[in-house]
C-alpha cells in the first residue's frame, strides 16, 4: 500500500513580484523574432494575473520595462511600447471588472505623451479596486527610484534626522505597497537586475529555468509550494526556536 504524501498547506504570499525573463530565448528557440516572445509573454502575463486573483494574492508587481531596456534596438523598444498601449486598450475593462487596481512604478516622463495619458487614465480608472493591486514597473530602475526618493525628500524639506527607513519607503514609487514576500525570476538568471532593490531586503527568491511564456499556473503553484516551506526569519530566529528559548528553564 502506498503512503500518501503529507498534505502541504499552501501559504499565499501577500505580495509577489516577478522578473518576467526569457521571452527572447523562447522566441529564438522557435526560430522567431524576439517580439513574438514578448507577445507570448504578454499572453502569459494575462493568465498569471488571473491565477494570482484565484490564489488570493493581494499585490503583484511585474518588471516589464527597465531603465536599462532603452538600450535595446529601437524596433524592440517601440514594440514593447506598442504592447503596453495595446494591453491597456484591450484588457483594461476586463481587469477593472475583475477588481484589479493598476499602478505604475517608474518614470512616465520619457514615454510618448499619448501612452503616458493612457497609463495615467488606467491608473485613475482602477484606483478604488481592491482585489489585486497590479504594479507595472515601466521605465523603472531600483537605483533611479532611490535617487527620486532622495530628491523628493530634499524638495519636501525633510530634515536629516527625520529620515528613517519608513520615510524613505514613503517616498519610493511603491509608497503604500508592502514589500514583496516572494520574488520570482524566470529563465534561470540569478540576478536582481535593479529590481526593487530597497524593497527586496527580506524577500524570498524563487528562480526557475522555465522561460516566462511557459510559466503557467502550475509553475506558479510550484513556486507557492516552495515558498510555503520557507522559514522566514527576517534576521531573527525561527519562531519554533524562539518559543523553545522563551520556555527554557521555566516550570511547565
Ligand atoms: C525579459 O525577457 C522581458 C522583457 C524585457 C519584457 C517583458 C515585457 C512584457 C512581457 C510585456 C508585457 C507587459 C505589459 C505590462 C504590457 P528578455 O527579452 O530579456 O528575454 P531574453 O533574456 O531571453 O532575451
Amino acid at each position: 500500500m502506498s503512503e500518501e504524501a503529507p498534505h502541504l498547506e499552501l501559504k499565499i504570499p501577500n505580495h509577489i513580484a516577478v522578473i518576467m525573463d526569457g521571452n527572447g530565448r523562447w522566441a529564438a528557440a522557435r526560430g522567431m523574432p524576439r517580439m513574438v516572445g514578448h507577445r507570448a509573454g504578454t499572453e502569459n502575463l494575462r493568465r498569471i494575473i488571473t491565477a494570482c486573483v484565484e490564489f488570493g494574492v493581494k499585490y503583484l508587481t511585474i518588471y516589464a520595462f527597465s531603465t536599462e531596456n532603452w538600450g535595446r534596438p529601437q524596433e524592440e523598444v517601440d514594440g514593447l511600447m506598442n504592447i503596453l498601449a495595446q494591453v491597456i486598450e484591450q484588457e483594461l475593462a476586463e481587469l477593472h471588472q475583475e477588481g484589479v487596481q493598476l499602478r505604475h512604478i517608474g518614470r512616465l516622463e520619457r514615454l510618448e505623451p499619448s501612452l503616458r495619458q493612457k497609463v495615467e487614465a488606467a491608473v485613475e480608472m482602477t484606483r478604488d479596486n481592491q482585489r489585486l493591486v497590479l504594479s507595472v514597473a515601466w521605465n523603472y530602475g531600483g537605483r533611479d527610484e532611490i535617487v527620486c526618493a532622495i530628491r523628493d525628500m530634499i524638495r519636501a524639506g525633510v530634515p536629516a534626522e527625520a529620515v528613517t527607513e519608513e520615510t524613505v519607503s514613503q517616498h519610493l514609487f511603491t509608497a503604500g505597497i508592502p514589500d514583496p514576500d516572494l520574488i520570482i525570476r524566470t529563465s534561470g538568471e540569478m540576478r536582481i537586475s535593479n529590481f526593487l532593490i530597497w524593497q527586496a531586503a527580506y524577500s524570498e527568491w524563487y528562480v526557475t529555468p522555465t522561460l516566462w511564456p511557459d510559466f503557467d499556473k502550475e509553475a506558479l503553484r510550484s513556486a507557492l509550494e516552495d515558498y510555503s516551506k520557507r522559514d522566514r526569519r527576517f534576521g531573527r530566529l525561527s519562531k519554533c526556536f524562539e518559543d523553545n528559548a522563551a520556555h527554557a528553564g521555566k516550570p511547565a
